[in-house]
């Protein structure tokens, strides 16, 4: 896989005109380009039709997670904007993750969120969540494969052990990407280069680049650090 298609811009701008500008400065750096819930339901398929119209993928993350009836219709719904990334949470459980992945709309890659990147081990108590993080995720995956998803969300932490156990059957994304070691809401962070020498197949970031002064320069050398010989990657 090439760098540009393991790292993924997160367009979690306010609207599309800043959408807009990120595409044009890190086009030629990214191929896939995620929307979140904040700017789909300020712009819609307006800021799909942007991507794809450049003909980039796109990467619809709502992470859904709701009744299996309620989140089929809303995969359903989706269908027409013919998205090749959405997002859904393995807590969302058996029946759900079942049902999305026998439907017929569904888009080309469903991708499990594990954990958030957002929790450490006492965030993940507070919402009853006992075994070690570490632990959580993996059974999460586990279940996502056995459901038939075709990868996961997790932190850069836990990526070489999810590779080590499912690398034939899921694919890798990680968030919470940081150029270096820094605290903001998000606790499990990697850099480029961690993240993707554990075993991750596509990294995800957002921060770094929209925040940076040059967006371009950013995702340049994102795609310098991630390209590392092939022999490395995992
Ligand atoms: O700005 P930052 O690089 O932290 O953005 C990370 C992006 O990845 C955000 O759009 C966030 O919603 C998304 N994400 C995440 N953690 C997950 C799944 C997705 O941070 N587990």
């Amino acid at each position: 896989m090439k760098p540009e298609d393991r790292l993924i811009i997160a367009l979690d701008t306010k609207d599309i005109a800043g959408a807009e500008r990120i595409l044009d400065e890190t086009s030629e750096f990214c191929n896939t380009f995620k929307i979140g819930p904040g700017l789909f339901i300020k712009e819609g398929k307006d800021i799909v039709g942007l991507v794809k119209g450049r003909g980039k993928g796109c990467f619809l993350d709502l992470k859904l997670f709701d009744i299996p009836n309620t989140v089929l219709s809303t995969l359903e719904s989706a269908a027409h904007l013919n998205v090749d990334i959405i997002t859904l949470h393995i807590l969302g459980g058996e029946k759900m993750l079942r049902s999305v992945v026998d439907c017929d709309l569904r888009p080309k890659i469903l991708l499990g969120v594990t954990i958030l990147t957002s929790f450490d081990e006492k965030e993940a108590k507070r919402v009853g969540i006992n075994l070690p993080l570490p632990e959580t995720v993996i059974e999460l995956a586990r279940l996502g494969r056995d459901c038939g998803l075709n990868g996961v969300v997790c932190s850069g932490e836990e990526a070489s052990q999810v590779k080590e156990l499912f690398s034939n059957s899921l694919l890798i994304c990680v968030p919470a990407v940081r150029m270096k070691s820094s605290s903001d809401d998000q606790k499990r962070v990697v850099t480029p280069e961690q993240a993707i020498a554990n075993g991750a197949d596509y990294i995800v970031v957002g921060r770094p680049i929209l925040e940076a002064d040059s967006p371009k320069e950013v995702a340049s050398e994102i795609i310098k650090r991630i390209e590392i010989p092939i022999f490395l990657y995992p």
